[in-house]
């Protein structure tokens, strides 16, 4: 049950969660030392002021940063979930209370309610949207356009969001720029390889309690996500395998040491089962019957259509609940196959999502992008654009410093050998 005095400016689920909320951001603050250095520079030059700016994000102690970045920076904010599972209750009622910033999310929200939240932050009549997964953007270019008439530009986090909003320019449908901060190098690189990796085990195991070492992991998809999760797998001793429809992927990853093979082999030797794939139905009933008594599959990749929980709902006698977050499916032969997090990002749902130090370098490249935006929206038509590399690379250079690592700068020599084609053997 949401509070009245949250109703005032949002709809969080319990106001009284809000100091602990504001230990967790500030916590997680310390590791966003890139983040810190562009809030100090948006005080001092309010380059957003007066931008209204509707964000649906994972609420998190690091988005609840980017969130206060953004407001010190002169604009509205006004904050919406963009998972039902992810939102971290005590960050909503902190950012809320003493930040005075809307936040409409509620961890464990329904479809409805989710979705009322997100015309909720709608309802902001934002300039700007920021997304991750396009839940915002698809839903006020289809339902709500009345609200989005005076939306110039909007940024995207995640790359199943990235993929929506190229679709959507494919086919003449977006009507505003967006800038794919999901293909940064300093955000996939980083946040989904390294974030997504440990996080995602961190999920696994918060809620398992299991011994890696020695299982059988199975990674579904060896993009940026799967290359992260199976490293850090097989660094706590499990035998990993990776399953791909990408041969150049899949090869990637016999290369790195992985066993690969069909997800119908996998399915009948692997212990933990994980999708970080984007797609749907990477694992349904052919693979659910062939799995062991006791098997584990979980999902880390955007929405939770990579597991089809349908079939498994009908091919179980029943289900129950044996630890927060894992549902113990009975099939009617007697195994049991454990489903974790109701098939949404484990990483979230689970544990707390990224580590901040990672986030830190997503929400540079958010934060910069939305700056870019309000400057230059004139000038883009409505169609999906890359960070600009000066702006990547400007996050990269001030995270090493955050770091106390300095690098070699090429001298004049040095980069006039780089330009030229005259000298050879
Ligand atoms: N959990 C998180 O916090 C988090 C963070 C970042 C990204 N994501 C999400 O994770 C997903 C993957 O992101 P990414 O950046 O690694 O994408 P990516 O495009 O780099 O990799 C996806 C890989 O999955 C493979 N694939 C597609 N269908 C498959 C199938 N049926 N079986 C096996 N492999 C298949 C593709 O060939 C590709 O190599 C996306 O939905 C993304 O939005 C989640």
């Amino acid at each position: 049950m949401s509070t009245s005095s949250a109703q005032v400016l949002g709809d969080v689920k319990n106001m009284e969660l809000a100091d602990m909320g504001k230990k967790r951001m500030d916590w997680a603050n310390q590791s966003m030392k890139v983040l810190q250095i562009i809030r100090k520079e948006f005080i001092k030059n309010q380059p957003l002021k007066g931008v209204r700016v509707s964000a649906c994000l994972h609420v998190t102690a690091e988005t609840g940063n980017l969130a206060i970045t953004l407001r010190d920076g002169g604009a509205e904010v006004a904050l919406c979930a963009s998972n039902p599972l992810s939102t971290q209750d005590d960050v909503a009622a902190c950012l809320v209370h003493d930040y005075g910033i809307p936040v409409f999310a509620i961890k464990g929200e329904d479809n409805e309610t989710y979705y009322s939240h997100i015309l909720a932050a709608l309802d902001h009549r934002p300039h700007i949207t920021m997304d991750d997964g396009a839940d915002l953007v698809t839903t006020a270019l289809t339902k709500r356009q009345d609200a989005a008439e005076q939306i110039y530009g909007g940024t995207e986090e995640t790359t199943t969001g990235v993929i929506r909003l190229r679709a959507m320019a494919k086919e003449g449908v977006l009507r505003y720029p967006i800038i794919a901060v999901n293909d940064a190098a300093t955000k996939h690189l980083f946040d989904n390889r390294y974030g997504t990796g440990q996080s995602t085990l961190d999920g696994v195991i918060r809620c398992t309690n299991l011994l890696l070492s020695g299982s059988r992991f199975v990674v579904a998809g060896y993009g940026w996500c799967g290359k992260g999760l199976a490293q850090r797998a097989r660094g706590m001793g499990a035998d990993v395998i990776v399953t791909e429809v990408d041969p150049t992927r899949a090869l990637e990853a016999v290369m790195d040491g992985h066993r690969v093979m069909s997800m119908a082999e996998a399915a009948r030797i692997g212990d933990v089962f994980v999708t970080v794939t984007g797609d749907k139905n990477v694992l349904t009933k052919e693979h659910f019957e062939l799995m062991k008594d006791g098997a584990i599959i979980a999902n880390s990749g955007h929405f939770n259509v990579e597991i089809d929980i349908p079939a498994l709902e009908k091919m179980s006698s029943h289900k129950r609940a044996t630890r927060p977050f894992v549902e113990e499916y009975s099939m009617k032969d007697g195994r049991k196959i454990n489903l974790l997090g109701e098939g949404r990002l484990i990483n979230l749902a689970a544990a707390e999502g990224h580590p901040a130090s990672v986030m830190d370098m997503s929400f540079a490249n958010q934060a910069l992008s939305v700056e870019y935006l309000v400057k230059n929206h004139d000038s883009l038509e409505k169609k999906v654009f890359g960070v600009p590399e000066e702006l990547d690379k400007r996050v990269a250079r001030l995270k090493l410093e955050s770091l106390g690592i300095k690098i070699d700068r090429l001298t004049p020599e040095q980069e006039e050998y780089l330009a030229s084609w005259s000298e050879g053997t």
